[in-house]
């Protein structure tokens, strides 16, 4: 799908993240599955991931992620009137995420939705909130990203469970009549592709694969590998194509954090110096539609990231769906 010209007067103006504080490292995870630290690490460049605690639930580290938004940067998010939760492990399947941090955060005039679109949750939400802003219905809207991935993780299945973590990210995007953040986009989808990468459901088989019934995480991981490094390279070809900049432009390359082998592939193909990319699955793993943020956040901690330096975000995921986003960071 092409979606041409989504330079909005929309900008993020802050950002915010938290992490659950249990550690699970690889070599816990040595003694419940049959693994080794260096079998993950060659693999995945994963070291270790957070685990919410057993009271700890998505909107709780959404909640917690904007309290940090707002404490670092001194913003009120009571007239916020829109609220973007995106999110695969959402604490109920109604009420929504969304909901909940509006009412826990105290905004009383907001709109509140989840949207599913998985790993690439988070680019989806900020695309829709840039629209949404461009189009003069909002101007104050928080996108958030959070997960609690393994309270659906099968710890006996050492192909997922050495991935998988839980965090939250969460961004205020606000009308601006001056600068426009949001230089280009562009977003697909591959249904058939679904049934390589999926949370069991309540009732529906996947394809020809049995059901594993546990409602956890189930995936032909060698096929996700194979989309996402064949996927992302053309469409941050086509994010740029839409953009008046090339891809020599862009300061920073900020992917899902899946897996860093795939980051480094991703790379090469597209011709992209990996010096330039941000992630964090080294220390937390897959945080599915956290991921993004907490590597922003990360590149922002360590002073990589700068005022007005050109970023390029791709989300890809279950679905299989993909949504990348070129930005220029103003805060
Ligand atoms: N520890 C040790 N061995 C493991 C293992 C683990 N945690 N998981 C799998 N293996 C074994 C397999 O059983 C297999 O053994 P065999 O050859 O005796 O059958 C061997 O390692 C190779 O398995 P394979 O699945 O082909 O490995 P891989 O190189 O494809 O790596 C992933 C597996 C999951 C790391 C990799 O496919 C991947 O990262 N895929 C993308 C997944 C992903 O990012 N999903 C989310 C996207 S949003």
């Amino acid at each position: 799908m092409n979606i041409q010209n989504t330079a909005a007067k929309a900008r993020i103006t802050a950002i915010g993240t938290y992490v659950p504080e249990r550690r699970l490292t690889n070599f816990e995870l040595e003694q419940m599955v049959d693994t080794s630290d260096e079998w993950i690490v060659q693999r995945t460049g994963i070291r270790e991931r957070r685990i919410a605690g057993p009271d700890e639930y998505t909107s709780d580290l959404c909640v917690a992620a904007v309290k940090d938004l707002t404490e670092r940067y001194g913003k009120s998010v009571a007239d916020v009137d829109f609220i973007i939760a995106a999110t695969t492990t959402p604490d109920y399947p109604f009420p929504s995420v969304s909901s909940q941090v509006q009412a826990r955060c105290g905004i009383e005039q907001a709109g509140a939705i989840d949207i599913s679109a998985a790993c690439a949750g988070f680019t989806y939400g900020l695309h829709l909130a840039s629209g949404l802003i461009a189009s003069g219905l909002h101007k104050k809207i928080l996108v958030i990203g959070g997960e609690t991935l393994s309270k659906v993780t099968d710890y006996h299945d050492r192909t997922t469970c050495i991935l998988f973590g839980d965090g939250a990210g969460a961004v205020l995007v606000e009308r601006d009549e001056e600068v426009s953040g949001f230089l280009a986009a562009h977003v697909g989808s591959k249904g058939e592709g679904g049934v390589h990468l999926y949370r069991s459901g309540l009732s529906k088989q996947m394809g020809e694969k049995e059901l594993a019934g546990n409602g956890c995480i189930v995936q032909n991981g060698r096929e996700v590998y194979r989309w996402a490094t064949t996927t992302v390279p053309v469409g941050m070809r086509q994010v740029m194509e839409k953009s008046s900049l090339q891809l020599s432009d862009v300061d920073w390359f900020i992917p899902h954090s899946a897996n860093l082998r795939m980051v480094e592939s991703i790379c090469e193909k597209s011709g992209f110096p990996m010096e330039q990319a941000l992630y964090s699955m080294e220390l937390y793993g897959n945080t599915s539609s956290a991921s993004i943020p907490l590597a922003l956040d990360k590149g922002l901690k360590d002073g990589k990231v700068k005022t007005g330096d050109v970023l390029l975000l791709y989300g890809f995921g279950g679905g299989l769906v993909h949504a990348g986003l070129l930005l220029r960071w103003t805060i």
